[in-house]
């Protein structure tokens, strides 16, 4: 198993998750963070960090979310290490609400 960054986390980046995960499995996009399912050990510390509820344990993923997992396994091999928290985006609390953030992701 792994636990997955939906797009809850998109515009909003708060990256409060990545000062807590053991094995530095977090790796960061433009506008969003995806976890490294071959390097997560499932400890679960991530969860409740997130201010918006944006990541998940794959089983407990909702069905219409389950992209998310073969998004994170892509992007996490094209996206650099992230191992310390910065900023969120200035706007990000104007987002975080937002539903269906998909369509705002930036790849590169
Ligand atoms: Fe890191 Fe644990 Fe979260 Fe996996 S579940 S991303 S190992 S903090
Ligand atoms: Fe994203 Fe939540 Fe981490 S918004 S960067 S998954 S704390």
């Amino acid at each position: 198993m792994t636990f997955v960054v939906i797009d809850k986390c998109i515009r909003c980046k708060y990256t409060d998750c990545v000062e807590v995960c053991p094995v530095d499995c977090f790796r960061e996009g433009p506008n969003m963070l995806v976890i490294d399912p071959d390097e997560c050990i499932d400890c679960n510390l991530c969860v409740p960090e997130c201010p918006v509820d944006a990541i998940f344990a794959e089983d407990d993923l909702p069905e219409e979310k389950k992209d998310f997992i073969a998004l994170n396994k892509k992007l996490s091999k094209q996206w650099p290490m992230i191992t310390a928290m910065k900023p969120a985006p200035v706007d990000a609390d104007q987002w975080k609400d937002v539903p269906d953030k998909l369509q705002y992701l930036e790849e590169n």
